[in-house]
């Protein structure tokens, strides 16, 4: 890539959005049919930030990550508006060879399944390898000792096996240490991680969370972090937007989301985190399920599953409105005066 479109991206610097996307819409099409997985999505993530999506499968966690990194398949998928400013600059609006060094050099990606995401013909030496060198020129001396500190970082131990390995000879929580560790080979100021632990038992998701914190904890990197699990948004994040069927439903602050949740939806899915049921009681669900894109229903898309729906909840679909400092909710029905109920703190374990 020549330099002067290097130059073009602007270091990021100060408390300034470092990624910033706007009224994001992207659909994908079957025959007749035109399904929109992202629907008017708007969110930011300002440097040194952690900033969580939450919502449950299928309301477009992923589609909208891949859609920053230009990676929508394209048909059956399409983006149909939107803009996403990353470092000054609109991404859905780059060439193919400005983007490539955008991804991995400035945006490291978390893929939300490791075993598809890594090469199985190469080991994990030759993975990170290539990643480091499709941006930087490194001597032959340098580059084992970067690959065994990179590895070091990230907690593995036995290094220098696990450079040799091959990803089907880790376990799941090595293999996303070592996706962890590729992401930040090139020491990206954003790393987007979707859904990093959902594979991996409790003590394992832990320690992830843990690495997670202490990368974030000299100020220089933002996370944008996807999960359907408020317990682990609870532990690592400031923000935090929900997800519903491919909208933002609430976002704020995260102590003033999880103290006082203003939309029934970011409701249900605290009242079902295990640690807050009563003693000896099932956890409550939110009934039924998240509707395929193509079955969308019309006014606000949570109706249908919401105790709380009232007539004109069919018909129209709310805006987002302001309901506290930095907190916003698409719901004008709720009653917040009636408190949530919980029998405890959401646990620290995520
Ligand atoms: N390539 C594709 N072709 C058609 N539909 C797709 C494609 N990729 C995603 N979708 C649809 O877009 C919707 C959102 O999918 P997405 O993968 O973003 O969900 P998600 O929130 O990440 O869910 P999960 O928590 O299960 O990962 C889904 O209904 C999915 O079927
Ligand atoms: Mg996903």
């Amino acid at each position: 890539m020549k330099a002067d479109a290097k130059a073009q991206f602007r270091p990021a610097s100060g408390l300034e959005k470092l990624l910033s996307v706007q009224d994001l819409k992207v659909s994908f099409s079957s025959g007749d049919m035109i399904a929109r997985a992202v629907d008017n999505l708007s969110y930011d993530v300002q440097q040194g930030e952690t900033v969580c999506i939450v919502g449950e499968s299928g309301c477009g966690k992923t589609v909208s990550t891949l859609a920053i990194l230009g990676l929508i398949p394209r048909p059956p998928g399409r983006i149909e508006q939107g803009r996403i400013v990353f470092a000054g600059r609109d991404l859905l609006h780059l060439r193919e060879d400005e983007l490539r060094f955008i991804r991995g050099k400035r945006i490291g990606m978390i893929f939300q399944d490791p075993l598809t995401s890594l090469n199985p013909v190469f080991t994990v030496k030759e993975q990170i390898q290539e990643t480091i060198l499709a941006h930087e020129i490194l001597e032959q001396k340098d580059i084992k000792p970067r690959l065994l500190e990179l590895l070091d970082n990230v907690g593995l131990p036995s290094p220098e096996t696990i450079l040799t390995s091959y990803p089907h000879q880790l376990s799941g929580g090595q293999r996303q240490r070592v996706m962890i560790a590729m992401a930040m080979s090139c020491n990206p100021e954003l790393i987007i991680a979707d859904e990093p632990t959902t594979a991996l038992d409790v003590t394992v998701q832990a320690q992830i969370i843990r690495l997670f914190k202490s990368t974030i904890q000299d100020g220089s990197r933002s996370i944008l972090y996807i999960t359907h699990d408020l317990g682990v948004v609870a532990n690592l994040a400031q923000r935090v937007y929900v997800m519903y069927a491919g909208l933002i439903v609430e976002q704020g602050p995260v102590r003033e989301v999880i103290r006082d949740p203003a939309h029934p939806y970011t409701r249900g899915l605290l009242a079902s985190l295990p640690g807050t049921a009563k003693r000896g009681t099932l956890l409550p669900s939110i009934p039924g399920t998240v509707p395929a894109p193509f079955f969308r229903p019309s006014g606000c898309p949570f109706h249908p599953r919401c105790s709380m729906r009232q007539d004109s909840c069919r018909v129209h679909r709310p805006r987002l409105e302001p309901c506290g400092p930095g907190h916003f909710s698409r719901c004008p029905v709720l009653d917040r005066n009636k408190p949530l109920k919980r029998s405890g703190p959401i646990s620290e374990n995520a």
